[in-house]
């Protein structure tokens, strides 16, 4: 008899070898509330290294049910203890936590994202088309000129990254420090990046947000057309969010809106490699772009869970869940439910009904939506004519990360069949 390997979904090296969709597959017909025990995290401070073991927390692994848990953010908080799967470690953490948007609850997040949404509806977005455009194109001509590339550094991060330092305000060269900064904040886990040390993780939010009061200062005294100036402005006029409230804003958005976009491109891209059907398919019909970011948001899935704290007892998919209680929404999860999504494990570029939670949904639906859906159609348009010249030429390596679906290495060649390759 043959013991299938036991998963755990807390454990960050589990998904260094890919994401456990077999076990969220078994959890959703046999367990689709499940408690999970986590693991022992090291975790170095200044008191030196110590491990550290989360609470064990509620898997919520159905689309139906991540759905109705995202809506009623009243009993599923994401104030209470924050929408991160970690725990904070203090009182003084917590607090720090909660000044980023995405760690509030109404009326607070209300208020905040109020004054930050008109930045990011359809239109605001339509307005950055031909600067996306411009960046996308730049990018991968020089990719495709370097030949040897490496997808994620070379493609994938450099065009959130360009795209961010123009709706920011920030110069182009200081790009780097964004790059540095969310690695840091996001991989704390990975031996590359955080390794898990608390200082790493407390000096970068320092350094950031520092450098975000220098840019907000810069911006008063001389403003331009970038988001940083138009909030400065609207604090002129009696509206808009504080200083304070500006920064943490501010360093959200590096975070929210560089790693996120980075990890779909290079996840589209290499199952683009996985796949020459598909990516046939999209060569010969670029009308298919709008679907394939689509089904790309729902294949890959960036960002894979994020985390409520129950506020009161209650009832979750048939399951019991107890006031205080974490519970974690497995967005990776939903977006491959068969009662969902036909054929769910099968990358299909046309799909039409295509419901994915990639952006979660409820108060907090991703307000970069519509700037990611963009980024990614514009990469894949600039890529499209050299795609089926591209070949991989190395293994890809993968982020040790419970949180982000993340390809960190993917070497390839752009070869002489790639049109103007
Ligand atoms: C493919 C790219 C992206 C993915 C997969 C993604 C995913 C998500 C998800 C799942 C949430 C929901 C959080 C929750 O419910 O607790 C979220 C929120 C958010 N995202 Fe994105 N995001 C992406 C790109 C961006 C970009 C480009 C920006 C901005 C430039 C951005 C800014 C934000 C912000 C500010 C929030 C917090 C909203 C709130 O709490 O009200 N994201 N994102």
């Amino acid at each position: 008899m043959t013991h299938a390997r036991a998963v755990s979904l807390a454990d960050p090296a589990e998904y260094a070898r890919g994401v456990p969709y077999g076990e969220f597959a078994r959890l959703r017909a046999e367990d689709p509330v499940a408690w999970v025990a986590e693991v022992d995290l090291v975790r170095h401070g200044a008191d030196g290294a110590r491990t550290h073991r989360g609470t064990g927390y509620w898997a919520v692994t159905r689309h139906e049910a991540v759905l109705a848990a995202s809506r009623d953010p009243a009993v599923f908080s994401s104030a209470e203890r924050g929408a991160f799967l970690a725990d904070p470690r203090t009182r003084e953490d917590l607090e720090r936590n909660r000044r980023l948007l995405i760690n509030m609850d109404a009326p607070r997040h209300t208020r905040i994202r109020r004054a930050v949404s008109g930045a990011f509806t359809p239109r605001a977005v339509a307005r950055l088309h031909d600067m996306v455009r411009g960046h996308a194109a730049a990018v991968v001509a020089r990719a495709v000129a370097a030949r040897d590339v490496d997808v994620v550094t070379d493609l994938a991060a450099e065009l959130p990254l360009l795209v961010l330092a123009d709706l920011l305000g920030m110069p182009r060269e200081d790009r780097k420090l964004l790059f540095d900064w969310s690695n840091n904040l996001v991989g704390f886990d990975d031996p590359r990046y955080g390794d898990g040390r608390i200082d790493t993780y407390r000096r970068t939010f320092v350094e950031a947000l520092r450098y975000a009061a220098e840019l907000i200062a810069r911006r008063r005294r001389d403003p331009g057309d970038d988001l940083v100036s138009r909030m400065v402005a609207a604090q002129a006029g009696g509206e808009g969010p504080t200083d304070a409230e500006l920064g943490q804003l501010w360093l959200l958005l590096v975070i929210a809106g560089n790693e996120t976009t980075r990890h779909l491109i290079s996840g589209a891209v290499s199952a683009l490699l996985d796949d020459p059907a598909e990516r046939d398919r999209l060569v010969a019909d670029p009308g298919l772009v709008p679907t394939a970011v689509e089904e790309f948001l729902r294949w890959v899935t960036p960002v894979m869970q994020f985390r409520r704290t129950a506020t009161r007892d209650t009832v979750l998919d048939g399951r019991r869940i107890g006031a205080g209680d974490k519970v974690v929404l497995y967005y990776a999860s939903a977006n491959r439910d068969a009662s969902v999504f036909a054929d769910p494990d099968r990358l299909d570029l046309g799909r039409r009904d295509n419901p994915h939670l990639a952006f979660g949904i409820g108060p907090h639906f991703c307000l970069g939506a519509h700037l990611a859906r963009m980024e990614a159609a514009e990469m894949l348009r600039a890529l499209l004519p050299h795609l089926p010249g591209l070949r991989r030429t190395g293994p890809d390596e993968r982020m040790r990360s419970n949180f982000m679906n993340a390809i960190t290495r993917l070497p390839a060649r752009f070869g002489a069949d790639g049109g103007l390759g």
